[in-house]
């Protein structure tokens, strides 16, 4: 476990020496973002720009014109190929840690699995879809939903404590920044409202869920992932932090709840990891599970649009290098098309960037929104509609 992680009892146990790897991964990301990454942008104002222009014949317009002159620069490939390793390091030390345990970290979660009154369902006949099954995504090994033994949850154990690592602590004790984030939203456009059952769709570990739980003492919580691993961790999690939840395997794209079930339909950083298809999907039974007039609400990393098109591109680092295929070409979609053609309300749509709820002044914010330094940047994406 990493110092200033809040504790609950489904955190793998570090040795001292993997705490001091798991130090020095995290310090590393920092100085990448911090020190390192800061003066790519003069490199790029001084030298690779000019250059560009002369090749283009004129202004640079996007990512897609800065990473041509980009790639090429020794500074940039520098930077890019230690931004990767401690990215491999990261996944490297957070899963060793987790398969030396991933025996008892099982047993665990069946036991914390039985007390409460959350519920956990998993469908050993749910198929993966190829996007999630082709990709390791962000270099996990075997991404989210491999399974080594009976009952296994060594994902959601590389995960959990994965974020906080990647975040470097940024997104909440409980890396609850997003969830928090987007509650902040539905207060302020909507104060007063007590939506009375709510769904998380591609919760991982429930970061993003249990502040749902608090906000709304009264709903029900329902969160679902394609990823068995993930659903029991995040049932034994939320089991022993005593928040009620009923989580289920199931895929966001067609799910098995009626018609007209939930008020809120929300999801935390689950778009950018689906393929076009799928997004459509999403955002069609999203509308179908809704009650008239619910409201759903996803929560993204920025989109490219009116930025700086070197931003863009520093940006978009982890889709080539991150295993995120997702990540850029999301950002070119046209959100308020799918919503119009999949039946939502035409004026309904709203798409904002939100300043995080969880705002760690003490670790400061670099306003970047690059690889290693994921909730630096102290803002949210929210994208929605209602039914
Ligand atoms: C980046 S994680 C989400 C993080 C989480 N929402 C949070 O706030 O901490 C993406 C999750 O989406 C899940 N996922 C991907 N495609 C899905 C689908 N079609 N249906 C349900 N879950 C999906 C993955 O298994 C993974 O756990």
């Amino acid at each position: 476990m990493m110092k200033g992680q809040g504790q609950h009892p489904m955190l793998p146990h570090n040795t001292h020496d993997e705490s001091s790897r798991q130090m020095f991964v995290q310090t590393m990301k920092l100085h990448l973002a911090r020190q390192v990454s800061p003066h790519l942008k003069t490199v790029y104002r001084q030298r690779v720009e000019p250059e560009l222009r002369r090749a283009l014949g004129r202004t640079p317009k996007d990512r897609h014109d800065v990473r041509r002159g980009m790639v090429r620069d020794p500074a940039y490939q520098m930077w890019s190929s230690l931004q990767r390793t401690s990215q491999e390091l990261k996944q490297d030390s957070q899963t060793e840690i987790a398969f030396r345990q991933i025996d008892t970290l099982a047993d665990r979660a069946a036991k914390l699995g039985r007390g409460g009154k959350g519920t956990l369902r998993v469908d050993p006949t749910l198929k993966m879809p190829r996007y999630v099954s082709a990709v390791d995504i962000h270099i996990i090994p075997g991404g989210y939903h491999s399974e080594l033994i009976a009952g296994d949850v060594l994902p959601g154990a590389v995960y959990d404590p994965g974020v906080f690592l990647y975040s470097m602590g940024r997104m909440g004790a409980y890396n609850e920044d997003m969830g928090a984030t987007l509650l902040s939203y539905v207060k302020q456009t909507a104060p007063g409202w007590k939506p009375k059952k709510i769904l998380d769709m591609g919760c991982a570990v429930g970061h993003s869920t249990l502040p749902y739980v608090d906000a709304f003492p009264g709903a029900e919580v329902h969160a679902l992932d394609i990823a068995a691993p993930m659903v029991r961790y995040a049932h034994a999690r939320a089991q022993a932090m005593g928040k009620t939840v009923h989580f289920s395997q199931q895929n966001a794209e067609r799910t098995d709840y009626p018609d007209d079930t939930f008020d809120l339909v929300v999801s935390h950083i689950l778009l950018h990891e689906t393929a076009h298809a799928a997004l459509r999907n999403i955002f069609q039974e999203c509308r179908r599970i809704l009650k008239p007039g619910g409201l759903m609400v996803h929560c993204e990393t920025p989109l490219y649009a009116g930025m700086d098109a070197y931003d863009q591109f520093i940006l978009d680092w982890d889709t080539y290098n991150n295993n995120e295929p997702f990540w850029g070409p999301l950002k070119d979609l046209d959100l308020k098309g799918i919503c119009r053609e999949v039946g939502f309300k035409p004026d309904s749509f709203f798409a904002k960037v939100q300043t995080s709820a969880v705002v760690d002044l003490a670790r400061g914010r670099t306003k970047l929104f690059q690889g290693g330094d994921f909730g630096g940047a102290g803002a949210w994406f929210l994208v929605g509609a209602r039914k």
